[in-house]
């Protein structure tokens, strides 16, 4: 048995070496699998009351074990599919799987077996998942599609089917779909429909080569390469290209696309963050505006690989991400699980300044677990397993307020008319910080309306999570902390009001 698992790790790593990736040699032996861990099984659900401190408790995590990137996020026959990258025997990186959890409102999630693990093309890496209902690959009418990169000696694209709703699924024989002979980093397919021309779109990263590689096919198990987007801005190919997403959104009255790519390092904060194009598809080639790139769908330093989910209800694009940064990903001292999601958002694009612009609000469906609207008594909030606080402040006016605990501990938010930006500042007050050297981030920032009548900012608080969105969406900060205690009050702003959270688990 114990020799079976060493092997299973020696060729993951063996696989790694094969990729042209810091992050991923970098990879710490796993630890003996124990039933602590929820290591000796790739397939079980781990049982765990989710009440360890740090726990989020109204963000999505694995009962136990690693995981990074959402992955084959699709609504099917009622049902959120999340699946992740996932190592179902320890709490670092390798052995990578796809966990896999399911939802009916997007909060409450219900985790499943382990959906896929390594074979003989190597560790599932992340891609994404359709719901084939005009049975289009011939595997069944609302077969659910799986598409991701096999990460052997070379990075590959891989097609796997489930015809128990998304619960089993089975490699296509004809696996690699797309073949790759020379390319170190070719990953992360994301598929859709594209109905003008007809046909299946397939977006690829190509890590270090700064673009995204776009294929089509008629059959989804054919693919022809249509076209490569890149872009000669230094400031976007500071790190690989990771993790795409091309997705259309009403904008003015018509369309527009918008392309989302994760980058690390060179994010805005520091280590890896998720910036995006606007632009048009003509089913072939995408073609950026010329807009002001790096433009980031958050400035905070904890979004990372997120993309949207494929048939979302009523067309919205709804979207989650990994909340963490590889700089400090595999120190956070959470155990015996590693890693959450940010709250789902739904994505929009508005015209700020004259320029399209991409807006992220928490879906609706928070309402759900959300007690009723409170005026905070000096600041303090309670009666909730998390906290949306709602602080309404002049956007003309240069204020600086905190969010934290009773016991000192805080993060501080300043809004900056003259930078026309909100900062929230983590350091060592925030919390434990000591884990890594690079989690202390004095300024992280996104954009705010500093021309509008007021600002409103929705700050929803976790065990720990502070994420910072304004209720336009132009704004949106996402931050880990690691407090002794929950954060439940906002110091520095006379009137807040908010609403509990409830737990999730
Ligand atoms: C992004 C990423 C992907 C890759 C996966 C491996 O965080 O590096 O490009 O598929 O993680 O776990």
């Amino acid at each position: 048995m114990k020799l079976i698992k060493y092997f299973a790790i020696s060729a993951a790593l063996l696989g790694m070496a094969a990729c042209n990736d810091d992050k991923f040699t970098d990879v710490i032996p796993m630890p003996e699998p124990t039933e602590d861990n929820g290591g000796g099984s790739t397939g079980d659900v781990v049982a765990s009351s989710r009440d360890e401190q740090y726990r989020p408790q109204v963000h999505f995590t694995p009962a136990a074990n690693w995981m990074n990137d959402p992955n084959g996020m699709v609504y099917a026959d009622g049902v959120w599919h999340l699946y992740y990258q996932y190592n179902p025997m320890g709490n670092d990186w390798g052995n990578m799987s796809w966990g896999h959890a399911t939802s009916n409102d997007l909060f409450h999630w219900q985790e499943q077996p382990v959906a896929m693990t390594p074979n003989q093309y190597g560790d599932i890496f992340s891609g994404s998942a359709i719901q084939d209902k005009d049975n289009v690959a011939g595997f069944g009418s609302g077969a659910i599609l799986a598409f991701y990169t096999a990460n052997g000696e070379r990075q590959q694209q891989c097609l796997a089917y489930s015809t128990d709703g998304g619960m089993t699924y089975t490699q296509y024989e004809g696996n690699p779909i797309i073949p790759n002979t020379d390319m170190p980093d070719f990953r992360d397919p994301k598929v859709f429909y594209h109905a003008e021309s007809g046909q299946y779109i397939m977006a690829l990263a190509k890590g270090w080569d700064f673009s995204i590689d776009f294929w089509g096919s008629t059959n989804l198990k054919s693919w022809t390469k249509l076209s490569d987007f890149r872009v000669g801005i230094d400031r976007c190919n500071k790190g690989q290209w990771e993790c795409p997403d091309l997705i259309k959104l009403p904008y003015k009255g018509g369309e527009k696309y918008v392309l989302i790519v994760s980058v690390n390092p060179g994010g805005p904060a520091s280590g890896s963050g998720t910036m995006y194009f606007v632009g048009d598809f003509d089913g072939k080639n995408f073609t950026a505006d010329e807009l002001e790139y790096p433009a980031w769908i958050d400035g905070g330093a904890d979004n990372y690989a997120g993309v949207t989910w494929s048939n979302a209800t009523e067309g919205r694009s709804i979207y989650i991400g990994w909340m963490n940064n590889w700089n400090y990903a595999g120190a956070v001292p959470c155990n015996p699980w590693r890693s959450a999601m940010t709250l789902p958002r739904q994505l929009q694009l508005v015209e700020f300044n004259g320029a399209p612009v991409l807006t992220s609000q928490v879906v609706s469906e928070l309402d759900g677990i959300a007690g009723e609207l409170t005026a905070a008594t000096d600041g303090v909030c309670s009666g909730g397993d998390g906290y949306e606080m709602i602080v309404k402040l002049d956007p003309s006016e240069n204020r600086t307020f905190t969010i934290g605990n009773g016991i000192n501990e805080s993060v501080s938010v300043n809004v900056n008319p003259a930078a026309g930006k909100v900062i929230l500042s983590r350091t060592s007050t925030s919390g434990n910080v000591a884990f890594h050297g690079l989690f202390s981030i004095p300024s992280m920032s996104a954009p705010y309306d500093t021309s509008a009548d007021e600002l409103e900012l929705h700050i929803y608080t976790d065990h720990s999570s502070v994420e910072v969105l304004s209720s336009d969406g132009l704004t949106a900060i996402t931050s880990l902390v690691f407090p002794n205690v929950p954060y439940d009050r906002i110091s520095g702003v006379e009137e807040v009001s908010y609403r509990p959270l409830k737990t999730v688990w």
